[in-house]
């Protein structure tokens, strides 16, 4: 990572003059980004040295003069950020969600929504089956006695006796390509069964190929032994697992989330595993990040909480924001972006 500047000055400086168009970026990228995605390019690229986010109205002053914005799942471009700035002819995601943006409000103002999906789906789905091992065999704790020096002896029946995934029902709500990669894991590397829920069935060739059957979410809450949730979050699908669903699901089940925290309800879920309604969770996501609700961080079993690194590995990283760089430019350039949000 680096400041950028390097890339501000190499591709901004000479159009101060020319009326150029201006992009800003959010917060700190790779160092040779911006260079490389804007390299004999007229577009001003300003990116703040920094990486944290701003806030509304901060945000909304700062866009002020800028026909584009590279932005992080972080900032919220909500529609009093983008009234406030119509002249924005995009605004591009370096993440695959973009529940940050009001799209409804963008398309009415005329800015384009790009996002960067594709690029993350094996990172992402590798993560999620990270989180089931880890609950499955309660890695977390695993390491801490270790630690700890409370391994004073070889035990047949230790106390972190784990549970296993292989040939055990995985169930999944949604069927996008992150929630297809887990499948493909799931099914072909476990030997794990495959119940999905998902607005659309998965063509007949590939629910073949992975033996899925589609169900509706109360089936796979009754039947699942893990759950994954690879939904996009949408009115319809904030808090699609709260009380109800849990008390549903098996006591020996496993609960995992690396799509957004709010299509769980934290209190919830904390008090269905105090209350041994599920065997444990693997998180990556919150409800209001970067807080974790106390409850479950008072959870000291079978839940693993991690701080949204889903596509956190150095190579991902590097091509979302590649990509993110390049469809601004490309819509700053009057070219069809990659990957526009859809409509
Ligand atoms: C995304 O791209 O939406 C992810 O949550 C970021 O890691």
């Amino acid at each position: 990572m680096g400041t950028g500047r390097q890339g501000r000055r190499a591709v901004a400086v000479r159009e101060r003059t020319s009326g150029a168009k201006r992009l800003f970026v959010t917060q700190r990228l790779f160092e040779d980004t911006v260079p490389a995605a804007f390299a004999g390019s007229s577009i001003e690229v300003d990116v703040r040295n920094a990486d944290d986010s701003l806030g509304a109205d901060e945000l909304a002053t700062r866009l002020a003069g800028y026909h584009g914005v590279v932005c992080q799942l972080t900032d919220r471009l909500d529609r009093s950020v983008l009234e406030a700035n119509p002249q924005l002819e995009v605004v591009s995601n370096v993440a695959v969600g973009y529940d940050n943006i009001d799209v409804p409000a963008a398309r009415r103002l005329g800015i384009t929504v790009t996002n960067t999906p594709d690029v993350l789906t094996e990172t992402t789905a590798d993560l999620a089956l990270a989180l089931m091992l880890a609950v499955a065999r309660r890695l977390p704790e695993a390491d801490e006695f270790v630690r700890s020096g409370s391994w004073t002896s070889w035990r047949f029946a230790p106390s972190l006796m784990g549970v296993d995934l292989h040939g055990r029902t995985l169930g999944l709500f949604g069927m996008g390509r992150i929630g297809r990669a887990v499948a493909r894991r799931a099914v072909h590397g476990f030997g794990m069964r495959l119940l999905y829920t998902s607005r659309s069935p998965l063509p007949a060739e590939e629910e073949r190929r992975l033996g899925a059957t589609r169900v509706e979410l109360d089936d796979l809450l009754s039947a699942a032994d893990v759950v994954s949730l690879h939904a996009a979050l949408t009115p319809e699908t904030r808090h699609v697992l709260g009380p109800a669903q849990f008390a549903a699901m098996k006591p020996s089940a496993i609960l995992v989330n690396t799509a957004r925290g709010p299509l769980v309800d934290e209190p919830a879920l904390a008090e269905a595993l105090e209350r041994g309604q599920l065997w444990g969770a693997g998180l990556d996501v919150f409800e209001d990040e970067p807080r974790v609700h106390p409850r479950l961080l008072a959870v000291r079993e079978r839940l693993v909480l991690a701080p949204h690194v889903g596509s956190a590995t150095l190579d991902t990283r590097r091509r979302m924001a590649d990509l993110a760089a390049r469809d601004a430019r490309a819509v700053l350039e009057g070219r069809a972006p990659a990957h526009p949000v859809p409509a």
